[in-house]
């Protein structure tokens, strides 16, 4: 699948202010600065459709992009930026929550992993609270392209393994970076299959 027209449409902090017009939703989350405005924008072939910044905190809403006329992109404000002040972090969950209990529109939740490091007790812990509530998840490791191949491979193969200390079987998982656009076909077409599904 191709995204041939992306357009923002908006930015809301509660549930009941995301766009009217209802279409299926497909959101990112993970740590604050773990890559998710530009795997967005690297989905989507423009540079500044989602604002990034090297500074962690820099997405603070919801914002929606309208995908093809049909679907949704939906950026999420990442959690657990240790340097804000507890009142923003604690804003941030709040509006991370809503969304992701709340919006029924949303039909797989890709949690963003840096590829880079060990996975954290607060990824851990946000995971499973997915299961807990049964939210649909997938798993994208991110910014692939800033490790050599064996690197990458062992430090991959440890967090799945860490994941299937607590999963009997991993959900879907994509390898991805925003610099050279691996995993953009992968997580495209996965989204493709599922709009397809809900559609028949
Ligand atoms: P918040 O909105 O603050 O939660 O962050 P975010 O998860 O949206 O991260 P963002 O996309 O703003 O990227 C954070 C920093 O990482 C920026 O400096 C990006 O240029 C950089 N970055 C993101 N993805 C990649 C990647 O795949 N490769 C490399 N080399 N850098 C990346
Ligand atoms: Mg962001």
């Amino acid at each position: 699948m191709n995204i041939n027209q992306a357009l923002f449409v908006g930015s809301s902090e509660r549930v009941t202010q995301k766009p009217k017009a209802l279409h299926p939703e497909f959101a990112f989350i993970g740590r604050s600065n773990v890559g998710k405005s530009s795997l967005i924008n690297c989905l989507c072939n423009k540079k500044n459709l989602a604002h990034i910044s090297s500074t962690p905190g820099k997405t603070q809403l919801v914002n929606h992009f309208l995908i093809n006329e049909s679907w949704y992109l939906v950026d999420l404000p990442g959690y657990g930026y240790a340097k804000a002040s507890k009142t923003t972090r604690q804003k941030l969950e709040k509006v991370i929550k809503e969304y992701v209990n709340l919006s029924n529109e949303m039909v797989i939740l890709f949690v963003l992993l840096d590829s880079r490091h060990d996975i954290q007790k607060i990824d851990l812990d946000f995971l499973f609270e997915l299961g807990e509530s049964q939210i649909p998840f997938s798993i994208i490791f991110t910014k692939c392209d800033k490790s050599g191949t064996n690197v990458l491979d062992s430090q991959i193969k440890k967090n799945k393994e860490e994941l299937l200390k607590y999963w009997e079987e991993l959900p879907p998982t994509f390898l991805s970076s925003a610099e050279t656009g691996l995993g953009k076909d992968e997580i495209l077409n996965y989204i493709n299959e599922i709009l397809k599904s809900t559609i028949e």
